[in-house]
């Protein structure tokens, strides 16, 4: 036989290296590139001011789904919150949604449960204005969430009840404005035919 590259260990060992070397690179390029889509304030992700604005959710003809659209203020609880107050607020919602493991039964981005309603798109639920509003007496879509958080065996409206899990009111607050942010976050259409209320 004559000595062809085939027979050389070290020439697999070559190649072997640096394909993973060139993945190595390629991936490390993929995550920094993910990173800055998936960050607030990113392609995909609004900053979390977002929850001083109107959240709509509008059909992209050319993308074949829904996409949200960030409107006009529309103030959270009636206050304007800065950068650093609404990232404070919207994590500790996020906290909030973690400890108290709400995935057990609730759906976000696709990872959770499905004992209970998707959260992902929740804050446009048409069910805040039409039921728990009237419901809980409230003026506001906000009110109506905060109160249906702290006391949700109070206001049921599905054939299964969401238990009473000991929300203090700043833990309602701060869940309420996560959900109002994720709202506005690019899901690519996720969830798949979310009944949302008609858009301006
Ligand atoms: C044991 C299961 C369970 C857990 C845990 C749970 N929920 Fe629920 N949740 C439900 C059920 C059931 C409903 C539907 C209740 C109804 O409509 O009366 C619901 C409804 C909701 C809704 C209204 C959704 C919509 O748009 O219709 C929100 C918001 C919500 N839950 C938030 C939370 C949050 C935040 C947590 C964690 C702090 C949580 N839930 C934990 C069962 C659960």
């Amino acid at each position: 036989m004559s000595n062809s590259h085939g027979a050389d260990p070290a020439f697999w060992r070559a190649g072997a290296i640096s394909a993973t070397v060139v993945m190595l690179v390629i991936l490390g390029l993929l995550s920094v590139n993910s990173l800055t889509v998936i960050t607030a304030g990113g392609s995909h992700v609004p900053p979390y001011t977002a929850i001083n604005q109107q959240i709509l959710y509008r059909y992209d003809p050319v993308k074949g789904y829904d996409m949200p659209v960030i409107g006009g203020e529309d103030l959270l609880f009636g206050r304007r919150y800065d950068p650093e107050q609404a990232r404070a607020l919207v994590t500790r919602g996020k906290l909030v949604i973690q400890t108290k493991a709400c995935i057990d039964c609730h759906t976000f981005f696709g990872i959770g449960a499905y004992f209970a309603p998707d959260l992902t798109k929740s804050w446009l639920d048409p069910a805040w204005d039409q039921l728990w509003m009237p419901m809980t007496g409230s003026k506001t879509r906000e009110e109506a969430m905060v109160k249906f958080l702290i006391h949700p065996d109070r206001y049921p409206t599905w054939s299964r009840q969401m238990p009473d899990l000991h929300l203090t009111q700043q833990d309602a607050e701060g869940v309420v404005a996560y959900l109002k942010w994720m709202s506005a976050i690019n899901t690519n259409g996720f969830p798949a035919n979310f009944g949302h209320a008609p858009q301006p």
